[in-house]
């Protein structure tokens, strides 16, 4: 379904305005191909009579599908592997001695698409820190999209899913099969909290962050809209706490306030002492 000129910026400025995802001139094939389907579902001939109807109506439901349609859930178990050697090998070592006396992690996963990011590290955290079985983990996973949360909450992967990043004894440890799809365990599905939660509006108040993860989703947004993002982390994050991008991202000419760090292959962001601290909940 090709789509002409003014259908094409209706949904760019649509699909912007509500998530913050900017599609550049050169994307219609992008519109085209995933919202195909909303239209033809919804009973429409054409994409551009799916844009007609929703530029003479006020945002609803359906406004809101064509938006999550637009966004990309690419996810898998252990993605880059690197930043989750990091987690084990640093960060969650460090964090379990500077918290010692609270017993008590805060973790965000910001972005969390279907799931696998949150439980990947649901499921670290119990392989390799027994230490922790006392202590009060909190970790919030959170997404734009309400499709991607119902999928996250109920835990269920195809064969397919599974087969992207996660070891074979953590299948069989941590999931059961049902018919031909693989579902997560409630020990581990218990220890994620899935909430709606749009990174481009205000946020709602959230605990001090002593992890957060903000991975592959800062790339789809403009620089203002980064700044922004990052400056509201600060406000969030404990100011000993750990931040961490896709590896396609970086905090650099964005926010100087977050310092680079490696750990072995991987890239963690720490707040540097002037600019470190929440300022405010709420943000
Ligand atoms: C490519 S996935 C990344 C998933 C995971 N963090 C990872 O790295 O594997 C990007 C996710 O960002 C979500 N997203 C896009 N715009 C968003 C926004 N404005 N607020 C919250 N989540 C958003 C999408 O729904 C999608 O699930």
């Amino acid at each position: 379904m090709a789509i002409t000129a003014a259908t094409f910026e209706y949904f760019r400025k649509l699909v912007e305005q509500r998530s913050g995802i900017v599609l550049e001139a050169g994307k219609e094939y992008l519109i085209e191909s995933r919202l195909a389907q909303v239209a033809r579902a919804q009973g429409f001939a054409s994409i551009d009579d799916l844009a007609t109807d929703l530029g003479n109506t006020g945002f609803n439901s359906l406004h809101r599908q064509v938006v999550e349609a637009m966004t990309t859930n690419e996810t898998s178990w252990f993605r880059d592997i690197h930043p989750f050697e990091a987690l084990r090998k640093r960060v969650l070592p460090e964090l379990i001695n500077l918290r010692a006396a609270e017993s008590r992690l805060n973790v965000w996963c910001a972005a969390s698409s279907s799931g696998q990011e949150p439980y990947t590290l649901a499921m670290m955290i119990r392989e390799h820190f027994p230490k922790l079985a006392g202590w009060k983990i909190q970790i919030l996973a959170t997404d734009i999209s309400t499709a991607m949360l119902a999928k996250a909450r109920a835990g269920r992967y195809s064969q397919l899913e599974m087969n992207r990043g996660l070891p074979a004894p953590l299948l069989i440890k941590y999931f059961r099969k049902d018919g031909t799809d693989w579902v997560i365990k409630d020990e581990i599905r218990h220890m994620v909290e899935f909430r709606e939660l749009n990174l481009a509006e205000r946020w709602p108040a959230l605990p001090g962050m002593d992890i957060v993860m903000m991975r592959n989703v800062m790339i789809y947004f403009d620089v203002a809209l980064k700044k922004d993002i990052l400056r509201r982390v600060r406000q969030v994050m404990r100011p000993d706490g750990f931040f961490m991008l896709g590896s396609a991202e970086t905090t650099l000419s964005l926010d100087e306030a977050f310092q680079r760090e490696q750990i072995d292959r991987a890239v963690v962001y720490r707040l540097s002492g002037a600019k470190a601290g929440r300022e405010r909940v709420g943000v």
